[in-house]
């Protein structure tokens, strides 16, 4: 059956990115192309009008809502949408296996990643390894297993996001309580139509 089309240039950058995986692109090659044809999309005044009527999903303390605009059958990278409201955060986290590419649509955030760090008297504990403000066009590259999060400033956020793979299909650990990680089950997966 053929899939509903979405915004041009949405399809556009699904063309582009299954052209990059057909290629033969693996690895952090394939996700730093991901990363130049996000940058490219995120300046679309299509999806960026598309995006205001976005609803809000975001850390409550309890769970989270990406919107799924779409799931590669071939390649099986997806296509999510956060919303997050001013203030709103991300929980520590990782991504486990898979590779993230975090783009910014709106709004300002802080992006925090954090490392294991032994005090000398042997205490573990998260330390933060780098922090870069992002705003609207700036995309972030999240590799396996990187730990991190990310900050809402003043005002509301929208992330687009790529994964290599949809969430729900691999392991991946939050650090709020610990910092070995405990078993979470990421981000509920919304259907959206983006188009
Ligand atoms: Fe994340």
């Amino acid at each position: 059956m053929e899939r509903t089309k979405m915004l041009p240039a949405v399809e556009k950058f699904v063309a582009e990115m299954r052209a990059a995986c057909a290629a033969g692109l693996e690895g952090e090659a394939r996700w730093r192309r991901c990363g130049e044809l996000l940058a490219g999309l995120l300046g679309d005044p299509e999806l960026k009008a598309h995006a205001r009527n976005w609803p809000v999903g975001g850390y409550d303390g309890r769970k989270v809502d990406n919107l799924l605009f779409y799931e590669d059958p071939d390649y099986g990278f997806a296509l999510n949408g956060l919303i997050k409201n001013p203030g709103g955060r991300a929980m520590i986290h990782d991504h486990g296996p898979s590779w993230t590419v975090y783009g910014l649509l709106e709004g300002e955030e802080r992006i925090v990643r954090f490392e294991v760090a032994t005090d000398e008297d042997g205490t573990r504990r998260l330390e933060e390894t780098m922090s870069i403000e992002c705003g609207p066009g700036d995309v972030d590259i999240v590799p396996p297993h990187e730990i991190h999060s990310e900050f809402a400033g003043d005002r509301k956020t929208v992330a687009f996001i790529v994964r290599s793979q949809r969430t729900g299909t691999f392991r991946q650990k939050g650090y709020e309580n610990g910092v070995d990680g405990e078993p979470i089950p990421g981000p509920n997966q919304v259907p959206y139509a983006l188009g």
